[in-house]
């Protein structure tokens, strides 16, 4: 049993592992705490919102003494902090938010764990304070180099990578400091039910099925390791219960794949389902299938990113040996489920999709000249 608060559950990966804590059945009360910023849909938490042993709390987590009184009046005894300013896009064209969330909040939140856990022991029986990370912190890769491991230098290249090396470095720093127990997972890629449509996947699935241009950054030749959102919560699971405190673990799905290659692919898997399904075609009329063409019809080549990371991959070997972690979904399962999500729940990404997020698209995604 363990009172968790996770910071940013109203997020796309947090939303996916309050579900997914919360179905497993286990006893002990689940906190949200999160500010509901662009990116944060409080309808992706809809399915778990009766659920007796869930409560949301809307707060920043920068905000002074906000987590230490959650943390001494809920009993908490786990934090999985996945609030973040995420989009390496919006780092490049606003730092200023990355710091603050990223870095600023992340030692607000230390700072509450050390005092109530540490100084106050204000809570009985083992406490946990695991941070979810990314492996852009460690930079980029050549074609042939090796996958990054646990130990590979960090070399954060972007705005959003450099705030998120500097929260891992501060989270390690409590651990050896303060003998904080802290536990790390740097992950790949991840895609899924809940993503945010300005990601590459979702937003490529939206825009076939509303007939608008599918942007790709540069020559599309980026690759990324894609890991299925859930099993990022599974792997989490599997490092809050067995995970040797002060350890870090990277998470990957050996599934690496260039951006074009996933455009293309999930081009098929929609003309596919709507070629199957008629009142699919219907309901998406503007969607290049509905009228006989393919939806590829819509690739459009931008201007690249500013210093956009050419490769990442993760080497999860410690995951798997050390702790028994594999992902349970494939690519080929993964993504036919993620495509399928997103043609059964337009309602969500409707709403999500406001005035100001579409202002910034047509800001950051300009046509290649
Ligand atoms: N998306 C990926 O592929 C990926 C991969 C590896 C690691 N990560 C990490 O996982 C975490 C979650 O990523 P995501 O893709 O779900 O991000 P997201 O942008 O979808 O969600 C972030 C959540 O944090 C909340 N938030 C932002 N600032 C906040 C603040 N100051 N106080 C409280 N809440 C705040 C937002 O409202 C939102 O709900 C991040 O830490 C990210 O670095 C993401």
């Amino acid at each position: 049993m363990r009172n968790l608060l996770v910071t940013g559950g109203a997020g796309f990966i947090g939303a996916n592992f309050v579900q997914y804590w919360l179905q497993r059945g286990v006893e002990g009360q689940l906190t949200v705490l999160d500010a509901l910023t662009y990116a944060g849909n409080r309808s992706s938490l809809a399915s778990v919102e009766s659920d007796s042993r869930f409560s949301f709390v809307h707060g920043d987590i920068c905000t002074p003494g906000l987590a230490e009184s959650l943390l001494r009046e809920r009993r908490i005894d786990t934090i999985v902090h996945f609030a973040a300013e995420s989009h390496v896009d919006r780092s490049i064209s606003g730092p200023d938010a990355f710091v603050t969330t990223n870095v600023i909040g992340t030692h607000e939140l230390l700072k509450a764990a050390r005092t109530v856990w540490l100084q106050e022991q204000a809570v009985e029986g083992p406490v946990r304070f695991h941070h979810v990370s990314t492996d852009e912190v460690y930079g980029t890769l050549a074609p042939d180099d090796p996958a990054f491991h646990e130990a590979t230098p960090y070399a954060p290249n972007s705005p959003y990578a450099a705030s998120k090396a500097a929260s891992d470095h501060l989270v390690r720093a409590y651990h050896h400091t303060f003998g904080l127990p802290i536990t790390t997972t740097n992950c790949s890629n991840n895609y899924g039910p809940f993503h945010f449509p300005e990601k590459l996947i979702p937003l490529v699935i939206v825009n076939i099925l509303d007939g608008k241009p599918l942007p790709v950054y540069g020559d599309g030749r980026q690759v990324r390791d894609w890991l299925f959102v859930r099993d990022h919560a599974r792997a989490i699971e599997v490092v809050l219960e067995r995970g040797r405190v002060g350890e870090v673990y990277n998470v990957g799905g050996r599934n690496e794949w260039a951006n074009i290659d996933i455009v293309k692919l999930v081009c098929a898997l929609v003309d596919e389902r709507l070629a199957a399904d008629a009142s699919l075609a219907a309901r998406f009329s503007a969607s290049p299938a509905s009228r006989g063409a393919a939806a590829e019809s819509l690739i459009t080549y931008v201007t690249d990113r500013k210093g956009h990371d050419r490769r990442y991959a993760i080497d999860a070997t410690k995951i798997e040996s050390e702790l028994g972690f594999i992902p349970e979904e494939t690519f080929e399962t993964g993504i036919r489920k993620t495509v399928d999500w997103f043609l059964s729940n337009e309602a969500w990404w409707r709403a999500v999709m406001d005035g100001s997020y579409l202002r910034w698209l047509e800001t950051n995604y300009a046509p290649s000249v």
